[in-house]
């Protein structure tokens, strides 16, 4: 098995030089479409060859990967040999979502660009942004050597201090199923697979391959399943990644209730399923529950496919015929991406400028202003003396760390902080907020302190006019972090604010977090990790150059306590302890378990002041083929021009869903001072339905139904009542785009 795959290998790299040219095969027709070509390939593999396509082994050259291969790329996540008999590509796997990852070490010539953070990209609530800079860094996967990128993260924003939240797109299934399958669109757009993940219910990272999350069908089926399957049907992607933690007493990469019922019956998908890194199990099991491809092989003891498939295969446990669907599904997603007709070749022609200029576009869009008491901002021009202080904005800005860690190009601009090894260290994109708002502010005194002394920077602040206050929280995947700022950066804030009553603070966080100071500053930004050119981002929303237009897609609360959880478990369990955690809030995520609750938030879901004002009007719904449509007006009543995003809430007259309402549609609007624009958005009709397990299917229950158009989750708005029939919609009921 191990010289099969050497062979292989050695011949896979002869495949990607020109001089491989041989007469085509069958499958390589392209006459034909991907299931017959697929169909033709597996008909020509021999079992070895097809159980070289269900393995992928960790791609890095480290010397405790015992399977580190010479065909994959450097320090990459992951490799699968092709089958050079076939001509048939290997697959060459990276992370992640905000560009092309290097796995634990920063090599010099493997910098990318770094687009910001997936939750920042969905406080855009901007699709075809998020199309754009998946398209970028799916470009630099292919300019990389890859075709298959592990980047499309959706798990809901449950718990506010999940150390991966920064990865996905926040607490609502339509925002995040919307904005991370245009993501995976524009990945796609480059003739490379993508998968989303992680499927599903990854929630926390503590504990993450002992945690067994209990939620009942309905509430999963109307929560972060929904936001998956939004996602996968709005994006097609090659692929989607199991997670590690366990569903209702069963792994997920080996739950025939998710893979099998859900995901593959219910929705129709037609991709393939990897599992996360080395989460699988039983050989049996992942192989008849759904694992099409077991993902991040590094020892002898990890693997669950090569012979031990063989062997279950030869003695009747896994029918071959189970064997062949996995290899069909792989190579069907390959050959219909183009990735297998086009092989990438690792040319690294990445025209750096015009990448970060869509990451500093994506940044530009998703800085959420939260407060901005008196017009703070933007700086006004008698502004002359400016201080900055902390949070190392002399030179970067934060990034969140794992797996997803891109190394942007010039390394990262401090060193020495955050763990030693991975998750670790802790890295700054080179892209300074102060040197770039001295370009912008030529004619101020800008002052700097780095934030380390409090007195020290009160003393700063106090002789400056306005005094900027940048606040980070690293957040990394595998740890979980608390809610309040770490270093003692509150106490920072509060000396500054004692010492300068125009104090701002910029954060940079994964997430929400707790601001015990926010009634003593004017005004607050919230600029995630906004990636290679995020300095500039900011500095261009603080002086008005950019009018702010983000919103939050994600309650920011006043206390841990008003979530349903005010600690995330795992702390004191054991390695190998299997313990409970039960989603009793089931479907009430995020804003719905704010408003069920009658919790007053800090920030609300979909929160994000401007620069200029906008008016909502002319409310207007009906029912059409079946759902409800909206209609309405909306002008820029001030001075600049601005973008709005108009949010359209539903809910029941009658009550009975996990909350009082949902997010139905939204759309962003860009209008100039005193323009108006009229936009209609229709309701996915699962939005308006509850989930029925007797049937199954959605049910959307006769009667009236109220549809809010306001600007947050906690804004009134104005509504109107619109009558639904009766309705019934099949599991898989999707609205494809
Ligand atoms: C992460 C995945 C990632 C994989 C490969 C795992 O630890 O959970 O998101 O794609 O590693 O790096």
């Amino acid at each position: 098995m191990k010289i099969t795959r050497i062979l292989a290998t050695v011949a896979a790299l002869a495949l990607c030089s020109p001089l491989a040219a041989a007469a085509p095969l069958a499958w390589q027709n392209k006459a034909l479409n991907a299931d017959a070509r697929a169909n033709l390939l597996v008909g020509a593999m021999t079992t070895d060859e097809k159980l070289l396509l269900v393995t992928s082994y960790y791609g890095t050259q480290v010397a405790w990967n015992e399977y580190r291969d010479p065909g994959a790329r450097r320090q990459s996540a992951g490799f699968v040999p092709g089958v050079p008999r076939l001509n048939f590509t290997p697959q060459w796997q990276t992370d992640a979502g905000s560009g092309v990852a290097t796995q634990g070490v920063a090599v010099p010539d493997l910098q990318r660009t770094a687009l910001p953070a997936g939750i920042l990209t969905a406080s855009t609530w901007n699709p075809d942004l998020a199309v754009r800079g998946g398209a970028m860094i799916g470009a630099e996967a292919r300019a990389s050597g890859f075709n298959t990128m592990l980047a499309g993260g959706v798990d809901l924003l449950r718990e506010p201090g999940n150390g991966r939240n920064f990865e996905y797109g926040g607490e609502d299934p339509l925002l995040a199923g919307t904005m991370v399958g245009a993501i995976v669109r524009g990945i796609q757009s480059n003739q490379i697979i993508t998968t989303i993940k992680h499927f599903a219910f990854n929630d926390q990272e503590r504990r993450r391959t002992t945690v067994n999350i209990l939620i009942d069908e309905p509430s999963a089926r109307m929560s972060d399943l929904l936001a998956f399957q939004i996602a996968i049907e709005q994006s097609s992607p090659g692929s989607i990644m199991c997670s590690y933690n366990l569903v209702n007493g069963e792994w997920a990469c080996q739950n025939d209730w998710l893979l099998n019922k859900v995901l593959k019956h219910d929705w129709g998908y037609k991709g393939f399923v990897m599992s996360d890194w080395g989460a699988m199990h039983d050989t049996v099991k992942n192989a008849l529950n759904g694992l099409d491809q077991e993902a991040g092989v590094q020892k002898p003891a990890d693997y669950v496919y090569r012979d031990k498939l063989k062997a279950a295969i030869a003695d009747g446990r896994v029918p071959m015929a189970v064997l062949d669907d996995k290899v069909r599904r792989i190579a069907r997603v390959l050959i219909e991406s183009g990735a297998a007709d086009n092989p990438p070749t690792p040319d690294n022609r990445i025209p750096y400028a015009a990448h970060e200029a869509v990451s500093q576009a994506d940044a530009e869009e998703g800085i959420v202003l939260l407060k901005n008491d008196g017009h703070i901002l933007p700086l006004a021009g008698t502004a002359r003396r400016i201080a900055i202080i902390g949070g190392h904005a002399d030179v970067g800005v934060l990034t969140g760390g794992g797996s997803a860690q891109v190394y942007p190009r010039g390394g990262s601009a401090v060193h020495g902080e955050g763990p030693k090894s991975w998750p670790g260290p802790i890295v700054y994109a080179p892209s300074s907020p102060l040197k770039a708002l001295k370009a912008e502010r030529p004619g101020a005194r800008i002052s700097w302190a780095d934030g380390s002394d409090p007195a020290a920077a009160a003393t700063v602040a106090s002789k400056a006019d306005v005094a900027i206050v940048f606040v980070t929280q690293w957040t990394a995947e595998s740890l979980d972090f608390p809610l309040t700022l770490p270093d003692n950066q509150d106490a920072l804030v509060d000396a500054v604010a004692r010492a300068n009553p125009n104090t701002v603070v910029v954060l940079q966080t994964g997430g929400p977090v707790l601001m015990p100071w926010i009634d003593r500053v004017r005004g607050a930004v919230e600029a995630w990790y906004p990636g290679s050119k995020g300095g500039e981002a900011i500095a261009r929303i603080l002086t008005g150059k950019v009018n702010p237009s983000g919103h939050l897609p994600a309650t920011f609360g006043r206390a841990a306590s008003d979530w349903p959880r005010a600690e995330i478990d795992g702390l004191n369990r054991g390695e190998k302890e299997i313990f409970d955690v039960r989603f009793s809030e089931g479907a009430a995520v995020g804003y719905k378990w704010f408003d069920k609750n009658g919790t007053r938030p800090l920030f609300p879901f979909g929160h994000g002041l401007s620069y200029t004002s906008f008016q909502q009007s002319g409310l207007s719904a009906g029912v059409k083929r079946g759902t409800i449509v909206a209609s309405f007006t909306v002008r820029n009543t001030g001075s600049v021009a601005g973008k709005h995003v108009a949010q359209i809430y539903v809910s029941p007259a009658a009550g009975g869903w996990e909350a009082p309402k949902r997010l139905g549609a939204f759309t962003k609007l860009t209008l100039a001072p005193g323009r108006a624009s009229s936009a209609t958005v229709t309701i996915d009709p699962r939005l308006l339905g509850m989930w029925d397990s007797a049937r199954p299917g959605w049910k959307v229950a006769a009667g009236k139904y109220r549809v809010t158009l306001a600007s947050s989750a906690a804004d009134r708005g104005t509504s109107v009542i619109v009558t639904m029939p009766e309705r019934h919609l099949p599991a898989g009921a999707g609205v494809a785009k």
